[in-house]
């Protein structure tokens, strides 16, 4: 595949952002209603849900023929704890978009065998047709889905340890205590991320500034696990302006297409 810069599209409010990237996937289920769509948890994509079930409700779009994978789950939790991410799923998405259990792939962080579970995990995904866009958050030290950094670029679906600062960070959802954290997780690799067709990062709040302008100058490494989006071929940052403070003196708006969204309201 032909690398090229990612995008930059940069809104004004996190609400903006989030709508802006609901209406990318929007618009490839109508021209695919077979899609299938990676999916992501976490605080960043909660506007652009609320957004994707507005379209659903009001507008009727039909989420009934696509497939999708989330990124990752937490080792121990199953599917009933409110803490899961197939719960969190099902509660900020799912359940408004009217899908089925058959069409939802979440790695099963309860599975005895946890790297066969892996394993399984990327066949499905290879059975489905692979994915065609795929939705992310960041980590304020530059992680996507659960690969830390030092992550090896071309590691696929893998158990990983977490790192006491996602540990800490995660804890908010955790009676503030990151002993409650489960230590482990199921995690998409660096690899099967960059092989979904299209990428969508999301970003939003001055926590994230640094990780993102790390992951989009200067060279690619595995510490800054974000900045192998550089190599993908169709990758676009979705911001809010205070993940993307300053970008303009840094990027140059032409070669990283970088496009201030309007207010949407
Ligand atoms: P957040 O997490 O959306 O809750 O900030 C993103 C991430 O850690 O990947």
């Amino acid at each position: 595949m032909t690398a090229k810069l990612p995008q930059i599209k940069i809104s004004l409010t996190y609400e903006t952002m989030g709508k802006k990237a609901a209406h990318e996937i929007a618009e490839l289920l109508k021209q695919k209603p077979h899609a299938v769509i990676g999916l992501a948890t976490g605080t960043t994509p909660l506007s652009m849900y609320d957004e994707l079930r507005r379209i659903h409700r009001e507008e009727g779009l039909d989420f009934s023929k696509a497939t999708f994978f989330n990124l990752d789950e937490y080792v121990g939790l199953s599917g009933e704890h409110p803490q899961s991410y197939r719960y969190f799923m099902q509660e900020h998405l799912f359940n408004g978009l009217g899908v089925d259990d058959s069409q939802i792939n979440i790695p099963n962080g309860m599975a005895k065998d946890l790297r066969q579970e892996c394993e399984e995990y990327e066949e499905k995904i290879r059975k489905a047709g692979g994915i065609d866009l795929q939705v992310l958050g960041i980590g304020g030290n530059g992680h996507i889905g659960f690969n830390e950094p030092g992550t090896p670029f071309d590691l696929r679906t893998h158990v990983v340890t977490l790192t006491p600062e996602t540990r800490k960070a995660n804890s908010r959802f955790f009676n503030g205590d990151p002993e409650q954290v489960p230590a482990f997780a199921i995690t998409m690799g660096p690899a099967t991320i960059m092989n979904a067709k299209k990428v969508l990062l999301l970003a939003n709040g001055q926590g994230k500034m640094n990780a993102v302008f790390e992951a989009l100058k200067g060279s690619t490494s595995p510490q800054l696990p974000a900045s192998v989006l550089q190599l993908h071929p169709d990758a676009t940052f979705y911001l809010d302006r205070t993940a993307a403070k300053d970008f303009d003196k840094y990027f140059i708006p032409a070669t990283h297409k970088i496009t201030p969204m309007p207010v949407i309201r």
